[in-house]
């Protein structure tokens, strides 16, 4: 039994008048709690999932965890509870394993309307795919296939999954739209992407009772605006804005541009950058445009629709922190796109989602999560 259903019970046998008043107090309270639709969030302990909680819960979903911390920390969810004033419900267990996912779902669906299921749960970074391809495989494919198959027998339907921009390599015209074909894949990560995507549209054209959105990530950058929650890279940063903040910070050595030789304005390779949380309402949004759209299938871009090089990152930093980034220009890194930014019309107009935020605030946002984690 839950907590608060736990609570509920004592309350209806309650005698005295004092318990009678408390109970009128908190009944509608719990109710209301009660009532809220379930997002269940796969990896909601991580760095996009985290935020996404936040979303949710202030959108007016019960966002409820699954994560087993393989690559997060326990204590994110004291960091989602100090803004939300929640601690999420948490089953700690690998997505690997459909019982264990299965008896999670039923546990939920047995204790209120579940909304949909958010997939991040996944390995993610592009250098390590290449080393470890089995686990990438394993992982990323294999958990998709048991969250399916648990969906299924649990008579949950709505997926919204956590695909890449990667699934479009470099692409002929960018801004990039949907439509833009899906190129051989530059890293074991980047296939599992396509293959869970290919996988997710073959469920929904089979008998399968499905509807999915495919979000294809960009640049996500930044933290919540509190600080208490942001991006926890364990061991060394591959991605550029917590390298870069930690080399600020002297916690590592120079930033190295990697290449300033492309065929770009000055020489440096060209991203969308996005706010953590905007990507983050981005996911409140898909969840609501499924419980209204199904049975769908469709894939949409979530990026600012706007390129800036790496070097246009770093003075932008500069300029909005007043500090100093240390950097050097390197050689090219292997695998790495010149320039891709989105064309995000599809998610705008469908999902009625905007980016509320700019470079300059997701930096700023960056620079304060930095802080507080010295501080910790
Ligand atoms: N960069 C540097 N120095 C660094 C790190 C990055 O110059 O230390 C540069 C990269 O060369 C690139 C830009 O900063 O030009 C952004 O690099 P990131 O590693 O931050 O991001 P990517 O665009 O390479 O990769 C991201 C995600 C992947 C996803 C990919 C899709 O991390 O998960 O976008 O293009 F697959």
């Amino acid at each position: 039994m839950s907590v608060c259903k736990g609570i509920y019970h004592v309350l209806i046998y309650a005698k005295t008048e004092h318990k009678v008043a408390l109970r009128m107090v908190l009944i509608p309270i719990l109710n209301l709690n009660m009532e809220k639709r379930i997002v269940i969030v796969t990896g909601g302990a991580g760095y996009i999932g985290s935020h996404t909680v936040v979303a949710l819960h202030e959108s007016g979903y019960r966002p409820v965890i699954i994560d087993d911390f393989s690559n997060s920390k326990p204590e994110v969810l004291d960091g989602i509870a100090k803004i939300t004033g929640v601690k999420p419900q948490l089953f700690s267990l690998d997505c690997r394993s459909k019982n264990d996912l299965l008896e999670a779902l039923q546990s939920c669906t047995a204790d209120g309307e579940v909304a949909g299921v958010i997939h991040f749960a996944a390995y993610k970074a592009v250098g390590e795919s290449t080393e470890k391809p089995l686990d990438y495989f394993e992982n990323n494919i294999g958990s998709t296939v048991s969250l399916l198959a648990a969906m299924s027998e649990s008579g949950v339907s709505n997926l919204v999954f956590s695909s890449s921009c990667t699934v479009y390599g470099q692409p002929d015209q960018i801004p990039v739209d949907e439509s833009a074909p899906i190129l051989p894949a530059e890293s074991p990560y980047g296939y599992t992407k396509q293959a869970c995507e290919r996988l997710i549209m073959d469920a929904f054209k089979s008998s399968m009772p499905l509807s999915a959105c495919l979000l294809r990530y960009f640049n996500p950058i930044g933290a919540h605006q509190s600080a208490n929650i942001g991006e926890l890279p364990i061991g060394h940063p591959n991605n550029l804005i917590p390298y870069l903040t930690q080399a600020v910070a002297g916690l590592r050595n120079p930033l190295t541009v990697f290449g300033n030789d492309y065929p770009t304005e000055d020489g440096t390779c060209i991203r969308d950058y996005i706010h953590v949380m905007d990507l983050a309402r981005a996911h409140v949004a898909s969840i609501a445009w499924l419980e209204s759209n199904s049975p769908s299938c469709e894939a949409f871009n979530l990026g600012t629709g706007t390129g800036k090089s790496v070097s246009e990152v770093i003075a932008a930093f500069e300029k909005t922190n007043g500090i100093e980034v240390p950097y050097a220009f390197g050689p090219r890194r292997s695998g790495d796109v010149v320039a891709i930014f989105a064309n995000a019309e599809k998610a705008h107009r469908e999902l009625g989602w905007n980016c509320e935020f700019n470079l300059e605030e997701a930096l700023r946002d960056a620079w304060k999560w930095q802080l507080q984690l010295a501080q910790a």
